[in-house]
């Protein structure tokens, strides 16, 4: 395992649509172990591949210390209700944090490290924290979709 470098915003990088895995292979698993050492090190929620300089269908979550880690490769959205508006942060932007609109449920389909289908229904932070990581394989960062803060709330910056 090792630590990878960052990708910062203004790198193009992470403006960029990161590419379908085609083979869940040790370069993978290596990849999913880096990316967690990182996620940690850094004291992250989630992290894709894209922040690590990868643009690979790849990202890590773990809301909490005692939090369950979920690994996903190639995640698809399938459905998704509700809305919440919370500041969030992201590592690739770094002493910032903003408010997004993000849906209160979502309901992933990915493959595991072992390349088995599974799904993962999340709500609250795990929904916020799945949303954003997906969308760093849009190449979407939370800036681009920041909104004001809500009315008598402090402004994230
Ligand atoms: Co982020």
């Amino acid at each position: 395992m090792a630590i990878r470098n960052l990708r910062y915003v203004g790198d193009a990088i992470l403006t960029k649509k990161s590419k379908e895995v085609k083979e869940v292979n040790n370069k993978i698993r290596a990849l999913l172990d880096d990316m967690l050492e990182t996620m940690h090190e850094k004291n992250g929620a989630g992290l894709a591949a894209p922040q690590v300089g990868i643009l690979k269908r790849v990202v890590v979550i773990q809301v909490g210390e005692d939090s369950e880690v979920h690994e996903f490769i190639n995640p698809v959205i399938l459905e998704s209700r509700g809305e919440q508006i919370n500041p969030e942060g992201c590592l690739s932007v770094p002493g910032e944090s903003g408010y997004v609109k993000r849906p209160e449920y979502v309901k992933v389909m990915a493959l595991d490290r072992n390349g088995e289908e599974f799904i993962l229904e999340g709500e609250g932070y795990l929904a916020i924290t799945i949303s954003h990581e997906l969308d760093h394989l849009d190449g979407i960062l939370y800036v681009d979709k920041k909104e004001p803060a809500p009315e008598g709330e402090e402004d994230g910056d």
